[in-house]
Order: structure tokens, then C-alpha cells, then sequence
């Protein structure tokens, strides 16, 4: 018999590392390069891509790529081939809907949305109710309270394991004070909290090592990376929003997931979570640094200290959090 610590180190780290992940939008923008990146995981043994086009063609072209995991493409046109998709996943990233044009703001897209981010949900309620569902759709601030709703209504709601994936705002963030500073943005880590939207991405500059000065420098930076997403969308002239940059933020969040379901320890990372930070104000979604186990996240860390200026941001950012999550409950139960 193997001793208890070792047979815990085999069973919490080596022996379960091979994950069933699923793709659900994986012919998108986002999607196809998502999909590439979680080819190269080597966390994965299974890589489901659904769509409701092209996925079994891209799933073909990532399978000749020579890392150990398996590819399957599955469409809307085959007989279950959502539940196929999804069935038993461990993992569940969810890119599918429209993405902004210029002029958008993420909440203009909840019409469309929201409808499919709550037939996806439904879909993993009943054949993966158990998966780490990562929610990249946007209104985020929206989608995640939808996805929370569903699975609510059908009993299988695991606060744990539901994330909005909020990353892009972080490497935003690293790289955008790094053209300020002259570093090296590898090295630059920024804890930007609170939803992502607008106003209410806050990033919190007053607990990085800089002082930036004038002000005026620091109001620049926080706007930039509150509405970095707007650079893409105006230089993309009408043809999407961010994608490759997303689909590395996606990809960073989704190896993350992973590692803590895999038992590596400290694995640490900001997301869009049911929260109890801030429910007393009825603000039941928050994003915030997460510690992340082999159940989801084992642990939800407060946000720290706050500037007077970043205060006066969290306020802010609460209103605007409380409208946009009522907004996604008040779907779902108007939803038949
Ligand atoms: P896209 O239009 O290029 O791709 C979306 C894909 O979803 C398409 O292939 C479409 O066929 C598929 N799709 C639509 N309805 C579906 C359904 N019911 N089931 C399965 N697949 C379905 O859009 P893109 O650029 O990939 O963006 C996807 C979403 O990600 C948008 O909502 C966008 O706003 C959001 N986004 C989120 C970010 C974040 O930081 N969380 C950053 C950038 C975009």
C-alpha cells in the first residue's frame, strides 16, 4: 500500500491531470484561437469545439497538431451534438454570442446574448452539471447572473465553479503601465477589480510600486484600461472586438481553472464570482482575486486597500454592478 502523503501527492496531482474541455462558440474569434491555445494545454486529454458552424472543421485542423489530448468538432446540426459536447466536461468555456461594433457599449449586446448564453447554460445544467463553467460572452456583469439563474432553476447551482472571466482587464492592465513606465511587462501584475464593463473595471494602481504623477497620467492610464476594449473594436472598423488578445486572457484563466482542479496549490487569479464581498449591498457578483482548488474556488480574498480617488471608483462601480446583474436575473425569470 502506498503511504497516505504519497498516495495524496498521486492522486491529487498526477494522476487526475487530464481534463475533458469543452469550447462552446469555438468557430469564432475568439473561439478558434481559444481552441488552439487548449490544444497546446497539456492539462487537456479531450477538446470538444461546438458551434453552430465550422466546428468540426476546425476541431480537423487542430487534430493534426501533435499534442496528447484528442479533438472532436460537434454541430447544431447533428443529433444532440450539444449534449455530446458537453457531456461529463470538466471544463466549459463559453465565447459564443456577437461580439461589440464601434459605438457599442457591452451591455448593447445582452439582446442578443443573453438568450444564448442561457440556452448554453441550460444545456450544461444537464450534462455537465459538475464543470468549472468559464463565461467569456459579454455583458459579463450580465451573462454570469444568467448562467448563475439557470442552473439555479434546475438544482444544480455550484457557486465554486461559475467564473466571469475578467483576464483581459490584468493583461491589459500589465501592458498598458508598462508603456508608462518603461518596464517590463511581464513583471507588472495590477489587481483590477470590481466587473468588466466600463466604470466598473477598477483597477487598482494605488497597490502597484508606482507613483504615477501628474495625475492627469494616472486618469489616462485608469481610462485606458477601463475602455482598452473600444481601442479594438474602432481599429477592427466594424469587423469584431478583441480576440487574440482575449483568447490568451481566456486561455491564461481557463490553465488556471485547471491547475486548482489538478491540486497544484497557491494557484491564485481575479474573476467575475458570486461573491459574498459585497451581498450585504446586494451586489451578488464581484470581481476579485480567487484562490482556485480541486472544487472551484476555495477561497475569495477581499480586495484590499483602496486610494480615496479608487473608493469613490468602488462606489461607482457598485450601482452600475447592481443594475446589470438584476438585468440578467430579471431574464431568466421572465425566460418560459
Ligand atoms: P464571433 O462572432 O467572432 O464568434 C462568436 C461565435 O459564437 C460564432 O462562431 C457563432 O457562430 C457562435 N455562436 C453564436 N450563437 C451560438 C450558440 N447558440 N451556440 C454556439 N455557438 C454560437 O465573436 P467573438 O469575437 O468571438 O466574441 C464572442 C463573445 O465574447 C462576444 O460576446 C464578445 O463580446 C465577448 N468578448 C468577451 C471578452 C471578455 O473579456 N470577457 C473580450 C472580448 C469579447
Amino acid at each position: 500500500m502506498l503511504p497516505s502523503t504519497l498516495s495524496k501527492r498521486l492522486f491529487s496531482s498526477s494522476v487526475k491531470s487530464q481534463y475533458k474541455v469543452t469550447v462552446l462558440g469555438a468557430s469564432g474569434g475568439i473561439g478558434q484561437p481559444l481552441s488552439l491555445l487548449m490544444k497546446l494545454n497539456h492539462k487537456v486529454s479531450e477538446l470538444r469545439l461546438y458551434d453552430l458552424r465550422l466546428a468540426k472543421g476546425v476541431a480537423t485542423d487542430l487534430s493534426h497538431i501533435p499534442t496528447d489530448s484528442k479533438v472532436i468538432g460537434f454541430s447544431n446540426q447533428e443529433e444532440d451534438g450539444l449534449a455530446k459536447a458537453l457531456d461529463n466536461a470538466d471544463v466549459v468555456l463559453i465565447p459564443a454570442g456577437v461580439p461589440r461594433k464601434p459605438g457599442m457599449t457591452r451591455d448593447d449586446l445582452f439582446s442578443i446574448n443573453a438568450g444564448i448564453v442561457r440556452d448554453l447554460a441550460t444545456a450544461v445544467a444537464k450534462n455537465c452539471p459538475n464543470a468549472s463553467i468559464c463565461v467569456i460572452s459579454n455583458p459579463v456583469n450580465s451573462t454570469v447572473p444568467i448562467v448563475a439563474k439557470v442552473l439555479q432553476k434546475h438544482g444544480v447551482y455550484n457557486p465554486k465553479k461559475l467564473f466571469g472571466v475578467t483576464t483581459l482587464d490584468i493583461i491589459r492592465a500589465s501592458r498598458f503601465i508598462s508603456e508608462v513606465e518603461g518596464t517590463n511587462p511581464t513583471q507588472e501584475r495590477v489587481n483590477v477589480v470590481g466587473g468588466h464593463s466600463g466604470i466598473t473595471i477598477i483597477p487598482l494602481i494605488s497597490q502597484t510600486t508606482h507613483n504615477l504623477m501628474p495625475k492627469e497620467v494616472k486618469d489616462k492610464l485608469i481610462n485606458r484600461i477601463q475602455f482598452g476594449g473600444d481601442e479594438v473594436v474602432k481599429a477592427k472598423d466594424g469587423a469584431g472586438s478583441a480576440t487574440l488578445s482575449m483568447s490568451y486572457a481566456g486561455s491564461i484563466f481557463a490553465d488556471h481553472v485547471l491547475k486548482g482542479l489538478s491540486g497544484e496549490k497557491d494557484v491564485v487569479v481575479n474573476s467575475f464570482v458570486d461573491s459574498p464581498l459585497y451581498k450585504e449591498e446586494g451586489i451578488d457578483f464581484f470581481s476579485s482575486p480567487v484562490t482556485l482548488g480541486p472544487d472551484g474556488i476555495s477561497h475569495i480574498h477581499p480586495i484590499g486597500e483602496l486610494s480615496t480617488e479608487e473608493e469613490a471608483m468602488l462606489v461607482e462601480c457598485k450601482e452600475t454592478l447592481k443594475k446589470n446583474i438584476a438585468k440578467g436575473y430579471k431574464f431568466v425569470e421572465e425566460s418560459k
